[in-house]
């Protein structure tokens, strides 16, 4: 067994081992949680660096952000679609003769990341529930449809802005499909992996006006039972919620 999956299982808790007890309000948090702390070289001579172009991506980095508040409005399904091809579906071109290429870079091309979308928010076009994306036909595995209520996703999620959203992005692990070629050090490629998806959803969201926002206040054992993987050969590593932001 690789000591990976035994961190892994340490860390599913959300209060797990070394956590702290966070008070609700922020004023009553100590000094360093809200301070950024920057490398410094003191008198270090510099290279000052020029103001950058402004192009359509940087624009989108520049306005990317974490959004807490939501209007509980569906996401229509071309909007999910947007942004379930270009945060991790298949963008066109090759890795080599038997590999596509994807929207996210992943270690050795191995792709350990499969995604899922709780569809908290029921439209006409999509309805409540649990779905799969299934990247080789862009389309969405129909796992479980069913409503949430506000209780269910506040056993899911432990902000209660979640309860607003429209649906949160789920990434999983199938660790051995990159294990089997780096061993312990895969896991790390595949949680990089994940955050570059990450990534993608924040700027697809900035781009499309969606407010998204990083979860990882999540129960991981409750989103991995109703997405039916054991936690073990295939377990959640991040999520991020998506929906209309409140203005
Ligand atoms: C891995 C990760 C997990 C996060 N988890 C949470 C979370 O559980 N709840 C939350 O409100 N924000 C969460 N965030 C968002 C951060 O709080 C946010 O990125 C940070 O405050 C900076 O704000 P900005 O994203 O608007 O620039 C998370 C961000 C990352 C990268």
């Amino acid at each position: 067994m690789f000591l990976s999956t035994l961190f892994h299982k340490s860390l599913k808790q959300y209060k797990g081992p070394g956590s702290v007890a966070i008070p609700k309000n922020p004023a009553e948090w100590p000094a360093s949680w809200k301070r950024i702390e920057y490398k410094s070289y003191g008198n270090l001579s510099q290279v000052g660096l020029p103001d950058s172009l402004a192009t359509s991506l940087s624009k989108s980095i520049a306005a990317r952000k974490s959004t807490r508040s939501y209007t509980a409005k569906p996401l229509s399904l071309h909007t999910l679609s947007h942004l379930l091809r270009y945060s991790c579906g298949e963008v066109g071109g090759a890795v080599d003769n038997a590999r596509k290429r994807r929207a996210q870079p992943s270690g050795g091309a191995m792709f350990p990341i499969e995604t899922y979308v709780l569809v908290f928010r029921s439209s006409l076009e999509l309805p409540s529930g649990v779905y799969h994306y299934a990247v080789a036909t862009h389309s969405l595995d129909i796992l479980w449809q069913r409503s949430f209520t506000a209780e269910e996703i506040g056993q899911l999620y432990i902000y209660e802005k979640v309860q607003d959203a429209a649906a949160a992005i789920v990434m999983t692990s199938v660790f051995a499909r990159n294990q089997q070629k780096y061993g312990e050090r895969g896991y790390r490629l595949a949680l990089i992996e994940a955050g570059h998806i990450g990534q993608n959803v924040y700027l697809l969201s900035a781009e499309l006006g969606l407010g998204c926002c990083a979860m990882a206040g999540s129960y991981d054992h409750a989103i991995e039972s109703i997405l039916g993987i054991d936690g073990v050969t295939e377990s959640v590593v991040y999520s991020v919620i998506v929906g209309e932001p409140k203005r």
